[in-house]
């Protein structure tokens, strides 16, 4: 055992312990690590790493950095054992360490302040390693350094949180005064959510209606970067803080994720995206995997199982990537059934997805136990239309125009008013995902928030109602489109009318 800062690392048995515990490293990251053990506080180039790590691949020199981080996060507080030498390589420092003394000349160029607080360890410990998102990345260091407050938006379970952390941790030498992580997830309430945050920031808030200015008085002419994390169900409180932060100074950043936007001045909104799907057809068992099949592979790694990596088990890993659309908590839960039961049991069965997406990881917030419980979290925070119309609007296969749906609520006497301001609600909590169609614009529920939504309809004893109804709406809209046609109906004007109406098939008898 070699001991690094607060770690035991047997290079032997490929294990790293803290405090006796096991911490998970993935496999780069510990040959990485392991490369720098034999180094022995020797430069070691990035080239060389490159070389070892990835010896038969042309990877992005940012996977580089991303398995740093994991190292760094690995060593906790000694983080700072892992030197950057400018464009050169990376160093780590084996022997007696003096914290303040590592720090000094750390990233390059960037002056530490030894005179305030600085909290850099406070993100959330042994996450996965991250997985595609390399653009993701770029983007948001480069918005977060330009702006003063970005915020992660989009359904529960893509993977905000997850590159919120991956983009504090890469930026964390920018900041002087250190980086905050406010996690809000498991309050739920105002003053536990400044609880929360004070107990994050390691601030005294006092209690009544002047604690965040207070707050923001404290933050003044300081840099630093404050995480506010899962902010949709403690909107108030999440805005309030950041825009009393934005207001404390040029220095100041927020990172935000939330189901929807904050709505401060000055936010930018950065949509996060489901991870890259396959194409269809896609069975490439020798090159590299879209990001989601790497997700879903390395998940099922971790759990013990080696995924087959045959052409019909590409194509079948493909097609659930596919239908739980990239959403990593959603391939996270598959993977760990694959695990047991197999890729085609798994493939055959998804049907039944929500008996099938449990048993979440123990350690896991309850919302991502399951996939329902993080669907149940979206659909507590809705209003009553919004709820409603969130059901119906399971009755759409392949998305919608907004005319569509206005005319099929309006059959449920709802106005034009009403029915915008529903669609427009539930675009903004991220269940319905906006597609560009030219000029025009398309909604879709994801496919698990379809079956979720259908599921819903059930229990309600919606579902003939609304089949009924959803039918009736597409005969009339055929029978107009009809009239509008001089003559009979041809291939070309049916497949113009299903460009328009998806969900429909509608043959030429
Ligand atoms: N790109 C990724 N690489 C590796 N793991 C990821 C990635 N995106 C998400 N995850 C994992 O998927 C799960 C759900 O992601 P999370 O960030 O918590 O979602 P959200 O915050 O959007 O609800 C977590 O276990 C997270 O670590
Ligand atoms: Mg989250």
């Amino acid at each position: 055992m070699i001991r690094i800062g607060s770690l035991d690392v047997s290079i032997e048995l490929r294990e790293v312990l803290s405090d006796g515990q096991p911490v998970r490293l993935g496999s780069r990251a510990f040959d990485i690590l392991a490369l720098l053990v034999a180094a022995d506080g020797k430069l070691v180039s990035r080239d060389e790493i490159m070389r070892h790590v990835w010896p038969a691949t042309v990877v992005e020199e940012n996977n580089l950095s991303v398995q740093i981080n994991a190292i760094r996060r690995a060593l906790g507080a000694e983080r700072d054992r892992i030197r950057t030498e400018s464009g050169r390589g990376y160093r780590l420092i084996l022997g007696a360490h003096s914290h303040g003394q590592a720090t000094q000349g750390r990233e390059e160029g960037i002056a530490i302040s030894h005179s305030l607080p600085v909290a850099r360890q406070l993100l959330p410990p042994c996450v996965p390693i991250l997985i595609g998102r390399d653009d993701a990345l770029t983007d948001l260091t480069r918005l977060l350094r330009d702006s003063q407050c970005v915020t992660l938006v989009g359904p529960g379970g893509i993977g905000k949180t997850r590159l919120a952390i991956e983009v504090a941790d890469t930026m964390q030498a920018e900041f002087r005064d250190g980086m905050f992580f406010v996690p809000f997830a498991s309050v739920n309430d105002d003053q536990s959510a400044l609880h929360a945050l004070a107990l994050a920031t390691g601030t005294t808030l006092s209690t009544g209606a002047t604690a965040l200015e207070q707050f923001g008085r404290d933050w003044t002419g300081r840099q630093a970067l404050i995480v506010l994390d899962n902010c949709e169900h403690v909107l108030d409180v999440a805005s309030a803080t950041a825009e009393i932060l934005i207001n404390a100074g040029g220095g100041m950043r927020v990172l935000a994720t939330s189901r929807e936007p904050l709505r401060v001045p000055d936010e930018i909104t950065y949509l996060v995206s489901p991870l890259a799907l396959p194409a269809e057809g896609d069975e490439n068992t020798a090159g590299s995997h879209s990001a989601a099949v790497q997700f879903f592979m390395a998940r099922a790694r971790e759990l013990g199982e080696d995924l087959p990596s045959d052409k019909e088990s590409i194509h079948l890993i493909g097609e659930v990537c596919r239908r739980l659309d990239g959403v990593p908590l959603a391939l996270d839960l598959a993977a760990a059934r694959a695990s047991v039961f197999g890729i085609g049991w798994l493939a055959a069965n998804l049907h039944d997805r929500f008996r099938i997406l449990t048993g979440g990881r123990r350690t896991a917030p309850p919302r991502h136990q399951t996939f329902e419980a993080n669907l149940d979290w979206s659909f507590q925070l809705l209003d009553k239309v919004e709820r409603k119309v969130l059901r119906w609007l399971g009755m759409f296969v392949n998305g919608f125009t907004i005319n569509t749906v206005c005319l099929f609520l309006a059959r449920a006497g709802f106005t034009r008013l009403q029915a915008l301001d529903a669609v427009s609600g539930l675009v903004s909590k991220s269940l319905l995902t906006l597609e560009q169609d030219g000029p025009a614009h398309r909604y879709r529920l994801l496919e698990t928030t379809r079956a979720y939504a259908l599921q819903r309809l059930d229990d309600n004893g919606e579902r003939v109602n609304m089949a009924c109804m959803h039918a009736a709406l597409f005969r009339v809209l055929f029978d107009r489109t009809q009239d509008d046609w001089s003559e009979e109906p041809t291939v070309e004007r049916l497949s113009e009318f299903r460009r328009e109406h998806r969900n429909l098939r509608v043959t030429l008898d």
